[in-house]
């Protein structure tokens, strides 16, 4: 690996003094006279492309990351030609490019402040190598700058003083310092002066980001190869920028089926088929709620893909069936290593259609695996991804399997110093032929895409669900995703809260961890405590090597499984809370766990806080991480907060001590939110769901809260066949007004809401509902204030 140091590089090259000028439409080109050329992409009045050449001409422009689906279109586009400089304008930005040095500042287009500059900008080095160049960028990093992103980068949330490396690793064990892991996200956000910009530098390529570590003042960015080809997002509100990336990028291409946002259980592995089943029978037993049961690769043949052990799984689908039949979905695993076994029909067809990797000098790329030495499909080439595609039909066609799970796409090669593939091997980067060092960091994502594909043909009209371990940007796009192979430690699950905290952050949302820790085992308070948190991560899965004892619920004392079971049916309560996040992170982008730094960036208190998170809009969740603990301190945002379990309004803004024994822990509601609950079931549609629960919290003063219902599965909510509820809370000091409005034609199976109001002071004397008195008979006081109305209702007026 070459280390580059921006100080120490004498190879530097940098352009020279622009000498001409073309605009295009929304492209402008900027001609310096040593060959280097600016192209900047007005995408829209808030999003600016930057690229650079430094041989006269661009490569062809192709990118796995970004989606055909991003918006584009700006309101504003003006360009200025002055002495020294070039000014671009947006409706949003002003953009100032030095015909000196080519050097860019951009402003905030109202108010002029400086968002962000470069400070040597773009140079390069060339590469002697391997050709090419190594393409870097150095902005200027401002005293009290805070940096936020990376995708899943196990170290503090805030970036500032640190230099990280992307280059999606197979990294068992990893741990706090451990860089890179998984994933390849290069993009952060950058946050000064209570305004937020993003930058994401599309290189494929292995890429470094130095923020403000070597030097104070530099955060700089580069990558072993390809061009300089940056996006900038103006916020100036930090989910602004977080929703600018994801949108362009892009956003999961559906809503996942709700069982997926259950719970899952995991292990390496569950077999034979009677060992499966005592484990699914143990959650109804037990009655904890449980969607799906994973098998891992021993339930294959020798760990040949596509195949099975029929010894352990004589009948994989009266198996499956009887699963689905008491409400679980089997999800299967799949890795990309395929076993060299001429009597394997899918090696046999992948080797007569050429669709294994090469080498530079054309062998074929073998490696180590589970199954032993395997040949590697080429998921960089459109034919190879429809054949995989294909390959799922018996599966889930005819297996009936519910999801899929891509593992080992990094793509992981044991016992080899670099643990993948070496450099030289050749991909077709859907017809842009490169090496590994190019395609490496896509690889996985290239496999993940291929597998969605094929779940979402077989699965169709039920909508896909695939989970995969290496990521690069836009993947979310086809799937959620795990940490990896973590371990089970209290460090562990502080990594696990900033993981799913920074995935968020980083356009990922649909992400979780192994719960309980991967490798080695946990005692009973940590496993529920990492329950507690996982409930409030989108993808909630307890998953071990299994070669440490067991991790299911019920494998600690009785006291966890009762614990344990309390907390996942408070996730299965707030499914439809969930739902409703999920699909505002479909719609348009909105991170589903907000770190408080997103929640809140004027509070600079919020800067630095890695613990607690804002689940939703509504609700604050703080995980303790510490064993024998009756409670911690934490900090809670500005605004006034019910604790969930009291109901006690606590005000914010304020480092506390909140108590929460073992079988509790620091949960808060937002003042004026409405949340909706399911009642308990033991796995999405085991009960007809007649009425909804909606807690009401009173606030004096005013809150917006949504409910979107549709099927649960399917396609027919982008036809329009879902339920938005809007819900707007009015309080004052002696009456409280609900008002609804509706939107989209799907009828719900709920015909009720019971309301139950948190917090209430005044006693209700009359009430209202669209505008006829009702009954106070239904008004039951034991603590809270409670009442069933029809769903429809338009407004309900509380009053003393
Ligand atoms: C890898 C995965 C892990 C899986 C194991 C066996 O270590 O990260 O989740 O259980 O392989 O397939």
């Amino acid at each position: 690996m070459i280390v580059n140091t921006e100080l120490e590089n004498k190879g530097n090259q940098f352009p020279s003094k622009i000498i001409d000028f073309k605009k295009d439409v929304d492209r402008l080109y900027f001609y310096t006279n040593n060959d280097v050329i600016l192209q900047i992409t007005v995408v829209r009045d808030s999003v600016l492309r930057f690229r650079y050449t430094t041989v006269g001409n661009f490569d062809n422009d192709f990118s796995y990351a970004i989606t055909k689906y991003a918006s584009t279109g700006y309101n504003k586009l003006e360009i200025d030609d002055k002495k020294d400089k070039y000014i671009v304008t947006t409706s949003k930005l002003r953009c100032e490019i030095s015909k000196e040095s080519l050097r860019v500042s951009i402003f905030d287009a109202k108010d002029n402040t400086l968002i962000n500059q470069d400070e040597i900008g773009f140079h390069w080095e060339e590469s002697y190598q391997f050709g090419g160049n190594i393409v870097k960028m150095s902005k200027v990093s401002n005293d009290g700058e805070s940096y936020y992103g990376l995708g899943d980068k196990p170290n503090h949330l805030n970036l500032k003083g640190k230099r990280y490396t992307n280059w999606v690793t197979d990294s068992y064990a990893y741990g706090k310092d451990t860089d890179p892991i998984y994933k390849s996200i290069p993009f952060y956000t950058g946050l000064h002066h209570g305004k937020a910009y993003g930058v994401f530098f599309d290189n494929t390529f292995q890429s470094f980001f130095d923020f403000a570590n070597e030097r104070r003042n530099v955060t700089s960015f580069w990558a072993q190869g390809g061009e300089m080809n940056y996006y900038f997002f103006y916020g100036p509100k930090m989910t602004d920028v977080v929703e600018s990336y994801t949108d362009l990028t892009g956003k999961p291409h559906q809503l996942p089926p709700m069982w997926a946002l259950g719970f899952h259980q995991c292990k390496w592995s569950y077999y034979p088929e009677s060992k499966v089943k005592e484990i699914t029978s143990t959650f109804r037993k037990l009655q904890i709620p449980c969607d799906a049961i994973y098998l891992d690769i021993d339930y294959m043949d020798g760990f040949r893909c596509f195949t099975w052990n029929k010894e352990h799984f004589p009948d994989p689908k009266r198996m499956v069936k009887e699963l689905e039949d008491d409400g679980f979905k089997t999800v299967a695993i799949i890795d990309p290593g395929i076993k060299i076994d001429k009597h394997y029909s899918v090696f046999k067809e992948g080797l007569e259609k050429d669709y294994f990797c090469k080498r530079a000098d054309g062998a074929y790329m073998k490696g180590k695996v589970w199954p032993g030495e395997c040949y590697f499909p080429d998921f960089t080439r459109p034919e190879v991804r429809d054949w995989w595609s294909g390959l799922f039909k018996e599966l889930i066609e005819d297996v009936g399997i519910k999801g899929v799970w891509n593992d080992m796409n990094e793509p992981a090669v044991m016992e080899v110093p670099n643990k993948t593939f070496p450099d030289d091997v050749r991909h077709d980067y859907d017809g842009n032929p490169c090496s590994h060092r190019k395609a490496h960091n896509i690889y996985g994502m290239q496999m993940a895409r291929a597998t969605y594909h094929g779940l979402k043909k077989f699965r169709y009209p039920k909508r896909p669900f695939v989970i995969t371990r290496a990521a690069y940007s836009g993947t979310q796009r086809y799937t959620s995703t795990w940490t990896g192979d973590n371990v089970a430690t209290w460090e562990h699950l502080w990594i696990a809260n900033i993981q799913a905290q920074r995935m968020a952050m980083s356009g990922f949302g649909f992400a979780g961890s192994d719960i309980g820790g991967f490798a080695e085992q946990p005692q009973g308070e940590l496993f529920t405590r990492w329950i507690q948190l996982g409930i409030f991560h989108p993808f909630f899965r307890v998953h071990s090597s299994g070669d440490h004892g067991d991790q299911e619920p019920w494998a600690f004392d009785e006291d966890v499984t009762d614990i344990v079971r309390k907390f996942i049916e408070i996730r299965y309560q707030l499914l439809p809370y969930l739902y409703t996040a999920f699909w505002n992170y479909v719609d348009h982008g909105t991170p589903m766990l907000k770190s408080l730094v997103l929640y809140d960036q004027e509070d600079v208190q919020t800067h630095y806080r890695t613990d607690e998170f804002i689940f939703g809009e509504h609700i604050l969740a703080c995980p303790i991480l510490e064993p024998n603990a009756k409670g911690r301190r934490m900090y809670l945002p500005r605004g006034s907060w019910y604790n969930y379990w009291t109901d006690e309004v606590v005000k914010g803004g304020k480092e506390m001590w909140v108590d929460a024994d073992i079988d509790s822990m620091p949960i808060f509601v937002k003042e004026g939110a409405i949340i909706p609950k399911y009642p308990i079931q033991q796995y999405v549609g085991e009960k007809k769901i007649t009425e909804i629960t909606l807690d009401v919290y009173y606030k004096e003063g005013k809150e917006n809260s949504e409910l979107f219902s549709d099927a649960n599965d399917g396609y027919d909510y982008t036809k329009g066949r879902y339920s938005l509820r809007n819900f707007t809370l009015t309080g004052r000091k002696d009456e409280l007004i609900i008002n609804q409005f509706k939107e989209g034609k799907y009828i719900t199976e709920y015909e009720t809401f019971k309301i139950n109001i948190h917090g209430l002071p005044f006693d209700i004397n009359e009430i209202e509902l669209d505008n006829q008195t009702i009954s106070l008979e239904q008004i039951k006081v034991n603590g809270t204030h409670s009442i069933v109305v029809d769903k429809n209702f338009s407004e309900l007026h509380f009053m003393a």
